[in-house]
């Protein structure tokens, strides 16, 4: 690896759309309107990532932690998750066999027919030329916890690099060379711990439901001013 100049454009992005709440709280609204405008935001996004030959997009729709909010912001979200998985999304991938959906994070606990329709949604999109994962339920820490019992469980005694990342949700997907970040928080809250170590971060200050493909397009453009030197010179 000795050409450290410009990036090209990035194989792989991942996104916290973050500030779906602030920008229902600016409108005096419910944070729930800001989930629905938030949603409203993403076809567009990943139609532009996708056109500028993004392979792999990851959003972060749902962490661990977000079950700490009030039941009824928990509920609406997962009501919104699903309506869009089947009014959207599910569409989407049978009109276009070029797109692939995956879901990680731990499904388990979430409500039968949402996890139905994400298996679904896997099911009939195998095999695309572009594929977007939804972190849903996901935690970087337990995605690690999960990752390492998984290979024990498979009889493994030492776990090194190669065996930890096989058996992450992320196994079939390259890191992330950009992470992009919405609302302007400067912190992973625990998205892709593992994958990030080399990963560029780009933090916009606007709240995700106002964020436009021509934001997203500017972040790549940034990207492409980074050195990337992976601890080299
Ligand atoms: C991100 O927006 C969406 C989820 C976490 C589900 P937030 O709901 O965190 O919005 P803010 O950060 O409170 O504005
Ligand atoms: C991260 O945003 C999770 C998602 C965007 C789904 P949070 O709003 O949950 O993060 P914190 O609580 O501000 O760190
Ligand atoms: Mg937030």
């Amino acid at each position: 690896m000795s050409d450290f100049s410009k990036s090209a454009t990035p194989n792989s992005v991942a996104i916290i759309m973050d500030g779906n709440g602030r920008w229902a709280t600016q409108r005096s609204l419910d944070r729930c309107e800001g989930h629905i405008a938030g949603a409203r935001a993403i076809s567009a996004v990943l139609r532009a990532l996708f056109e500028k030959e993004v392979h792999f997009v990851t959003l972060y729709a749902f962490s661990t932690e977000n079950w700490k909010r009030p039941r009824a912001e928990v509920s609406a979200i997962m009501s919104l998750i699903y309506r869009y998985l089947n009014d959207t999304v599910i569409p989407e991938i049978k009109s276009d066999a070029r797109l692939s959906i995956r879901f990680i994070g731990d499904l388990t606990p979430l409500d039968k027919e949402l996890r139905e329709s994400c298996e679904y949604a896997e099911k009939i999109s195998r095999g695309g030329e572009y594929t977007c994962a939804v972190a849903l339920n996901y935690g970087g820490r337990a995605e690690i916890l999960h990752a390492v019992n998984e290979a024990i469980r498979e009889g493994a005694t030492a776990i090194d690099e190669q065996t930890l990342s096989r058996h992450l949700y992320t196994r079939a997907m390259p890191d992330p060379d950009l992470i992009i970040r919405t609302g302007g928080e400067l912190r992973t809250s625990n998205f892709l711990i593992w994958q990030s170590a080399y990963s560029e971060y780009v933090i916009l200050d606007k709240l995700w439901p106002d964020i436009t493909p021509e934001d997203i397009i500017s972040s790549l453009d940034e990207y492409t001013h980074r050195k990337r030197r992976y601890g080299g010179l």
